[in-house]
Order: C-alpha cells, then sequence, then structure tokens
C-alpha cells in the first residue's frame, strides 16, 4: 500500500485535480489517498469541491484579501512542511502552474520526498508571461521525479530540457476527465433562457499581468463592440480578486446586455461555454475545454503555453490592446469565414480518462 498525498489551492487546480483523487480513491487496496487544499483560492475552491464532493483531510485556508507571492509561498511552503511531516507519504502529487503548487512541491523537495507533477511541460519560455506561473511549472518540473505531460508537445518540451524520458508520461489532461461529466443536453437554467435567441459571449479575466490598464484596455473594446451588435448577450463571472472587480465594473456597469456575475460553479460554467458563441478570455484551463466544444476563443494574452488549441484553429492570441480586443473580436462577428474556420470541435487534451493513466503509470513505478 503506497500513501499518495494530493494537493491544489485554487479553482482550476480542484476542477482538474478532484477527478484524480476520485480515481486514486477508486483503488483502496494500492493507495491511501489523502488530499490537502491550500485554501489559496476559496470560495472558488469550495465551489468546486462541493461539486465533485471532495472532502479534504487538510486546509491550510491560507487565503487573504489581496495576497501577494510572499504570502502564498510561505504559508503553503511551512504549512505544507507540517502535513508531509506527518502523513510521511510516498508521494506528492501536485497540478499545473500554481503558487500552491510551487511552494508544494518545494516542500516535498527538501524533504526528500517524491513530486509527480499533473500537467508537466506546458512552456511560453517567458518568464513575464504569464507571470508568474511560467517561473512555477518551470521549477516544479525540476524537482518532480513524475512528469504527467498532457499532449506530445509537453513531453518534447520536458525532453528538449534534458529530463529523462522514463520519467514522462503523456496522459492527456484531466480537465477533460471534468468535461466529461458536466455537459449535458438538457440543461437550461435563468441564464440561457436571458441569452435565448441572441449570440452569447461568454468573458472571464484574472491573469496578474493583465491587471491594471491591459484590463481596462480589454474590456473597454469588448463594450464598444458589442454597443455596436445589438443581437449579441455577454456574460460575465468575474473573478474574485477585488482589482480584476475593480476593472469589470468601471468599464462594463450599466450596459443590460452584458451581465456581471459572481463565479458560476463549474457545472454551470462548462454548459455555458458549450451554448456559448464564442468565449474571451485569459484564462488557461478555458483554452483547453474550448476546443472539446467547438468554441472559438479569443485570448486575451500575449503568448500562450496552450499551442494544440491554436493549432488546431479554435484560439486566436489577440494580445491585450484595447484595437487588436476590438477589431478580432468584431472580425469574428462578423465574418462567418473567419467564425466557421475557428468552430470546429477537436480535442488535443486526450480521451476524457486521463486520471486513469496517471494512476495507473504511478501503481506501475511502484510496482517495478
Ligand atoms: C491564481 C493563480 C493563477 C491561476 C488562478 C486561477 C498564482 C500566483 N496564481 O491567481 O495561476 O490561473 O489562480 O483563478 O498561483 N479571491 C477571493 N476568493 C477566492 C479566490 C480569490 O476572494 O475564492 C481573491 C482574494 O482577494 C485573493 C485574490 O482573489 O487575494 C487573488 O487570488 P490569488 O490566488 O492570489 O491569485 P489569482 O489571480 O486567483
Ligand atoms: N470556471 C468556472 N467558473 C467560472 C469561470 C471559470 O468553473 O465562473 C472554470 C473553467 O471552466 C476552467 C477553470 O475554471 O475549468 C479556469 O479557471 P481560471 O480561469 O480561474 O484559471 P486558469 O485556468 O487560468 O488557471
Amino acid at each position: 500500500m503506497k500513501k499518495v498525498l494530493i494537493v491544489f489551492g485554487t479553482r482550476p487546480e480542484a476542477i482538474k485535480m478532484c477527478p484524480l483523487v476520485k480515481e486514486f480513491k477508486a483503488h483502496p487496496d494500492s493507495f491511501e489517498t489523502i488530499v490537502c487544499v491550500t485554501g489559496q483560492h476559496r470560495s472558488m475552491l469550495d465551489q468546486v469541491l462541493k461539486v465533485f464532493g471532495v472532502v479534504p483531510d487538510y486546509d491550510l485556508d491560507i487565503m487573504r484579501t489581496q495576497q501577494d507571492l510572499f504570502d502564498i509561498t510561505s504559508n503553503v511552503l511551512l504549512g505544507f512542511k507540517k502535513i508531509i511531516i506527518e502523513e510521511k507519504p510516498d508521494i506528492v502529487l501536485v497540478h499545473g502552474d500554481t503558487t500552491t503548487s510551487f511552494a508544494a512541491a518545494l516542500a516535498a523537495f527538501y524533504l526528500h520526498v517524491e513530486v509527480g507533477h499533473v500537467e508537466a511541460g506546458l512552456r511560453t519560455y517567458n518568464l513575464q508571461s504569464p507571470w508568474p506561473e511560467e517561473f512555477n511549472r518551470q521549477a516544479v518540473d525540476i524537482v518532480s521525479d513524475y512528469l504527467f505531460a498532457p499532449t506530445e508537445v509537453a513531453k518534447q518540451n520536458l525532453i528538449s530540457e534534458g529530463k529523462n524520458p522514463d520519467k514522462i508520461f503523456v496522459t492527456g489532461n484531466t480537465g477533460i476527465d471534468a468535461l466529461r461529466t458536466t455537459v449535458r443536453d438538457d440543461y437550461k437554467s435563468e441564464l440561457t433562457d436571458w441569452a435565448e435567441g441572441s449570440r452569447l459571449i461568454l468573458i472571464t479575466a484574472h491573469r496578474r499581468e493583465n491587471l491594471g490598464e491591459p484590463m481596462h484596455n480589454m474590456f473597454r473594446a469588448i463594450r464598444r463592440v458589442m454597443e455596436e451588435y445589438v443581437d449579441t448577450k455577454a456574460i460575465y463571472p468575474i473573478h474574485m480578486n477585488p482589482q480584476v472587480r475593480e476593472a469589470a465594473h468601471t468599464e462594463l456597469d450599466g450596459f443590460d446586455r452584458l451581465r456581471l456575475i459572481e463565479p458560476l460553479n463549474v457545472v454551470d460554467f462548462h454548459n455555458l461555454m458549450a451554448r456559448s458563441y464564442l468565449i474571451l478570455t485569459d484564462s488557461g484551463g478555458i483554452q483547453e475545454e474550448a476546443p472539446s466544444l467547438g468554441k472559438p476563443v479569443l485570448v486575451m494574452r500575449d503568448t500562450t503555453e496552450r499551442p494544440e488549441g491554436v493549432e488546431a484553429g479554435t484560439l486566436k492570441l489577440v494580445g491585450t490592446d484595447e484595437k487588436s480586443v476590438y477589431a478580432a473580436f468584431k472580425e469574428l462577428l462578423d465574418s462567418s469565414t473567419t467564425y466557421n474556420s475557428m468552430a470546429h470541435a477537436s480535442n488535443p487534451y486526450g480521451d476524457g480518462f486521463s486520471s486513469r493513466y496517471v494512476v495507473n503509470y504511478v501503481s506501475k513505478a511502484y510496482r517495478s
């Protein structure tokens, strides 16, 4: 029996790690599965735990309003150290590129515990974009003993950095496992009723490097375009970050075809994605989900670590300039050729059973 300690702290990590928690827990003869949440996010994390019915064994509960990277890093490092010492796991599993993942992986490394990185190998090779995530994921990969890469592209990144190919496993992305369980044909809600008969635009934004002027630019562009196209309606579940909320309310309040709402639970959000006409976002996870659903995404960033979606044609990088967001959004509404070239389903991220592959690889690693 091996002890697996799974740690995560934010909404997207939870969406991608809960399916893995469930898969490990489905093998109680082989694994004792312990779940620690750092609480880097609070209500946005709790929403996901509730949907998946995952009850953590530990909750570091670190979130503070306007927390900075020092707060998150030091609180996770010291808090998670205690959990590792108490639980003595055989392996710690972290996800992606958050500061929770970085600090938790570092704690495991300092205590000589093996680390497995789920969603390893994503890269922009630009440490400023996304910031600080590019640093976080590269740092986690340095200390990881097992690298679960979602795609061949990610695997090749790791190989080109000199990582041991025997420790790299291509699994797909566990986010697609989640998506497989949430989208329903018969989904209906007050929001879908409200949007009925219009082209539904879905908006999210939160990246640290976009806070301030870039975010104001993006929102101004979106509003200008929507004012011109009366057949559009938009739903924007605003991230809980007070700086994001301030920018969103400043630029988008008082426009009745655009609804600013609280973060949606993942079932509602995935189903709204499935019913949307197009998506404007700076999110990472949404870039992975949208190709499966065949939804065009204008990515309001200068770089992406998800080239698979750009290659597939569903994602377009449009930066954060008011002019470029305005032009790209307008073109997608105007031109059926552009729209149709983006709106086709393709899924570079696996068959929705990625968690199973991660568990199989961990099992094998401990048998050999
Ligand atoms: C974090 C991750 C980012 C990830 C994003 C997903 C880092 C450095 N950043 O960024 O990689 O893409 O999560 O959303 O790890 N807040 C609440 N309630 C919540 C969540 C957040 O009030 O449930 C507010 C708090 O004021 C908090 C702020 O949002 O201080 C920012 O949260 P934080 O986790 O520091 O950064 P994110 O921008 O969410
Ligand atoms: N999401 C959600 N509710 C929302 C907005 C997004 O459940 O109101 C989901 C979305 O489907 C994706 C994830 O949250 O799975 C993305 O989270 P976020 O954009 O906060 O982080 P990132 O992926 O950029 O790290």
